[in-house]
């Protein structure tokens, strides 16, 4: 593989769904978007012109065409959809090309297998809030894997947010995570909402102001780079009112409650990955 030696890459996208789209995006925003050209897929015809009117690229129904037009392919089908999508395309797929998987639960083996073996598989695991480009997408590459494909795989992710290496051993544990995560923040977000209105507050009011303090708060992790307990001691007082409100968090067990909910959603995804 030599990627560096071109100086567009093509990078076609087998399945231009919610997920597909939102990476078109967040590439086409990005500031490297002129070393790229993109090109996708979809099932139905109608949804591959709307697609095209809409995101300005070639968008068509053939993935065979599609294969052999791409340097890097971007598996964004659904994951039962994905065995199917990779044997049609087997017969294009040359040791220069890298397929990029984004379907949940499947393994780099399997992807290895049905594509034939001899392009570089990478394997990533991004999450909703990529849609709005603040994804954390976790990747892992297969056995054999060009070292290159894994930082394009990296640079591409990074288009729709944060990225992070791993291990394959633990994508059920970032599943139980981050792809699981949007859903408990969410339920976060909405409680806080009805405490605010229980204190007064209209709800639309709360529900900003709910959303924006955990947004603000997550930013003061990422950016100022410290443990989450030194920035709540920062914002706790001897005797104020947040020492009353974390006690009542205590008592109330959210802290084991949340460990919990990523154990079960992480014991989830192994068992769904195993049983198939
Ligand atoms: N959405 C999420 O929150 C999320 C998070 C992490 C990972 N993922 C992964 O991302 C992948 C896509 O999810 P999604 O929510 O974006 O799905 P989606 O909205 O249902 O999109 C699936 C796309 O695949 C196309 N497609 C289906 N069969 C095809 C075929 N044989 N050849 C070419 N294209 C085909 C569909 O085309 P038509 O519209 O014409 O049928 C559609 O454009 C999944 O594997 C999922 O596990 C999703």
């Amino acid at each position: 593989m030599n990627m560096k030696s071109k100086s567009v890459l093509r990078i076609g996208i087998l399945g231009l769904g919610k997920m597909g789209e939102a990476l078109v995006q967040g590439i086409q925003a990005s500031a490297k978007k002129s070393s790229y050209s993109l090109a996708a897929t979809t099932r139905s015809a109608n949804t591959a012109t709307e697609a095209t009117k809409r995101l300005g690229i070639p968008c068509y129904c053939d993935n065979q065409k599609l294969s052999k037009e791409s340097d890097i392919l971007i598996l964004a089908v659904k994951p039962q959809q994905a065995k199917a999508v990779l044997q049609e395309i087997q017969g294009s797929l040359a040791e220069s090309k890298t397929i990029i998987s984004i379907c949940a639960s499947l393994t780099t083996e399997e992807l290895r297998e049905w594509s034939g073996g001899r392009a570089s598989v990478i394997r990533a695991m991004p999450n909703t809030p990529a849609l709005v480009g603040e994804g954390m997408t976790v990747l892992c590459a297969a056995r054999g894997a060009a070292k290159e494909s894994l930082a394009i795989a990296e640079e591409l992710m990074a288009c729709v947010g944060r990225v992070s290496l791993l291990d394959e051993s633990l994508m059920d544990a970032a599943t139980g995570l981050s792809g699981c995560g949007p859903a408990f923040i969410y339920l976060v977000i909405e409680a806080l909402s009805e405490a605010g209105v229980k204190v007064g507050l209209s709800r639309k009011t709360s529900t900003l102001l709910a959303a924006q303090t955990l947004l603000g708060s997550a930013k003061m992790v990422l950016d100022r780079d410290v443990h989450p307990a030194q920035l709540k001691d920062e914002v706790t007082t001897p005797a104020g009112c947040t020492i009353d409100g974390l006690m009542a968090l205590e008592e109330g067990k959210l802290r084991v409650t949340l460990i919990k909910a990523v154990l079960a959603s992480t014991k989830r995804s192994k068992s769904l990955r195993e049983s198939k």
